[in-house]
């Protein structure tokens, strides 16, 4: 398929018949990515940066976004855009978007990693729990993808890749997160539709149980080994969680050219995973 091996180095010279718009990685793309500094989100913006992306990246700790461009060597560093703001607040979240856009010259594609969970079961859930869940995934999407619109239209079209969760489509506790990741991928798909006239590809990513340095299937591992076995006995058939990295990787595909042909869809990163916690059902 390729000529060379440099052919894939220097991101280009692949000939795909599409000129510029066939080339394979992100190298010059021009990508927001909402929550940036830890986990998943850390793992897209330390890949994408590496690929010769150029990426802007929020989270509501400013510590931590100065401690990421500083652990970001050369040019990464220089490039990447980063604000302390709160994804939940429209017009922050607006702001950041406009000013992104302004600093790069455009927008290319957009990533809706920041989410999480507010509250517990059922009947340890109140209504704000359910409204914040809401909107900290499906709202600030929604939001993102408005307000990146006018970039990417002036671009040509873009990319926007929603992360979504294997509890999007599979039942488990905490009815508020799958819900709102439910939400997440039926969003998508509706505005794969809506904004492909645009030239707008929108596609969710679902992972599994990521194993994410401190974080809840970590910690089990080490602190539950018992329980973390039979987690991993019962619903992980290769045996491990997916890890961060293998699910940016397939954001950063996502966000190329070379997966021109995919919009509307839910892709699973979960390595077949079935219920997507120890809790069962
Ligand atoms: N962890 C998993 O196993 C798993 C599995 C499937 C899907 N997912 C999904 O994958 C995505 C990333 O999850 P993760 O576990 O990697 O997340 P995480 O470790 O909790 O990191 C979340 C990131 O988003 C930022 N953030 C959180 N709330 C924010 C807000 N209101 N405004 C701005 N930034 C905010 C955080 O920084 P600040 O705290 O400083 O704001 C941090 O940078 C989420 O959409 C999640 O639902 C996770």
């Amino acid at each position: 398929m390729f000529d060379r091996v440099s052919d894939l180095d220097d991101g280009g010279a692949v000939d795909s018949g599409q000129g510029a718009r066939g080339r394979p990685g992100v190298r010059g793309k021009r990508v927001l990515v909402t929550g940036g500094t830890r986990g998943l989100g850390e793992q897209i913006v330390r890949l994408l940066a590496a690929e010769g992306a150029r990426v802007a990246t929020c989270a509501r700790t400013g510590g931590d976004l100065e401690a990421l461009r500083g652990s970001l060597a050369g040019p990464a560093g220089e490039h990447l855009f980063t604000r302390a703001l709160d994804v939940t607040e429209p017009e922050r979240l607006e702001e950041f978007v406009a000013a992104s856009a302004e600093r790069f010259g455009g927008l290319d594609g957009v990533v809706a990693s920041a989410g999480g969970s507010r509250g517990r079961s059922l009947e340890l859930a109140d209504a704000d729990d359910w409204l914040a869940t809401w909107e900290l995934n499906v709202g600030h999407t929604a939001r993102l993808v408005r307000a990146a619109l006018p970039y990417l239209r002036t671009a040509g079209g873009g990319s926007v890749v929603v992360i979504s969760s294997i509890s999007g489509w599979k039942p488990g506790p905490n009815a508020q997160y799958g819900s709102a990741k439910s939400a997440q991928i039926h969003l998508a798909a509706s505005l794969a539709r809506e904004l492909g006239p645009d030239g707008i590809r929108v596609n969710a990513v679902s992972p599994g149980s990521m194993l994410i340095p401190g974080r809840r299937w970590d910690r089990m591992r080490t602190e539950d080994p018992e329980m973390f076995a039979a987690f991993a006995q019962a619903e992980l058939p290769g045996g491990e969680p997916v890890a961060p990295h293998e699910v940016a990787r397939v954001v950063a595909f996502l966000l190329s050219d070379w997966s021109s042909g995919i919009s509307g869809a839910n892709l699973p990163v979960d390595r077949a995973q079935n219920a997507p916690s120890p809790d069962g059902y």
